[in-house]
């Protein structure tokens, strides 16, 4: 079960577990139609599961579909997510509302009742798609990254609560990942491109399938049998990177002041 399949990392996510032989339900706000295409051309067996993932009549008609088409669940990725950047100070109680009910309120609710499948079962895997954001303050993003920072207490509490009874929960933390999240974030000023290549150690930006491929380990019972309650980053090593800007650039052989230097001459 992949929730935001429709675009983005969830769609690749969707379509990397289709290729290890998984049948995936494709969850987004509509059906997902070209997606659900891609799926089947790789040999998947698929449903379409559309709806809001933060309501919980929908999510209880989720669970209900998906057990009816496939018979249990092995996996659920809690992808869906929106980013909200604005001001702290001029953030609307709406938007941050809305952004914690769609990026911790859904997967807790995802988690919970697709979880009591799993429980029944005594076998699972959770996966919860939180974010750098969710490792560290970055301005401008009060309500996505206090967000993202909750789902990995959920992901901690909930393989606590669960790891006993078969069910591992971990999240995966990208850094930048090209998709119409960041085009759309860069459209509204954000940041740009050499922002995100200036600052990751890599110097780059993660790829959808960067992503899926953590996302596969961690759905994997061999693979990552006894990894519970783990946030993993998949940043390029922007996480971990104490560096200031002209060591991290000096280090990679580029000019010392980078892109600023470029421009001045
Ligand atoms: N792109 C990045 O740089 C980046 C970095 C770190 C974490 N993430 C996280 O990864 C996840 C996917 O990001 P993306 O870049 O692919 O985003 P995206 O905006 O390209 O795709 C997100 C998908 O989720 C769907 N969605 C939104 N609200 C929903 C809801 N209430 N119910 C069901 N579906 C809903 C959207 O329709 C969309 O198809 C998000 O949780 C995001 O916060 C993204």
């Amino acid at each position: 079960m992949v929730t935001g399949a429709a675009r983005g990392i969830g769609r690749r996510v969707a379509l990397t577990l289709a290729e290890r032989g998984y049948a995936v339900a494709a969850n987004d706000l509509f059906t997902p139609a070209e997606v659900l295409v891609e799926l089947e051309r790789v040999g998947a067996e698929v449903l379409a599961i559309p709806g809001d993932v933060s309501d919980e009549e929908t999510v209880r008609e989720m669970v209900r579909d998906v057990m009816k088409g496939f018979g249990r669940v092995d996996v659920l990725v809690n992808n869906a997510g929106i980013s909200a950047i604005v001001p702290a100070e001029q953030m609307t109680l709406a938007d941050w509302d809305r952004t914690l009910a769609v990026n911790l309120t859904g997967p807790f609710l995802m988690s919970r009742e697709f979880g009591k499948e799993m429980l029944r079962q005594g076998s699972g895997s959770i996966i919860n798609i939180s974010s750098v954001a969710g490792l560290l303050g970055i301005a401008d993003r009060a309500a996505y990254n206090a967000s993202k920072h909750g789902l990995i207490g959920l992901t901690r509490t909930l393989a606590a609560e669960w790891g006993g009874r078969g069910v591992r929960v971990n999240a995966v933390c990208p850094g930048w990942v090209k998709t119409e999240m960041d085009q759309e974030d860069q459209a509204s000023g954000g940041y740009t491109d050499a922002d995100i290549e200036g600052h990751t150690p890599m110097a780059r930006f993660a790829r959808p399938e960067d992503i899926a491929q953590a996302v596969a380990f961690l759905a994997d019972p061999v693979l990552s049998g006894y990894v519970n309650g783990h946030a993993l980053s998949v940043d390029g090593g922007w996480y971990g990177d104490g560096s200031w800007e002209s060591l991290r650039r000096r280090k990679r052989g580029e000019s010392p002041r980078g892109i600023y230097e470029e421009n001045t001459e």
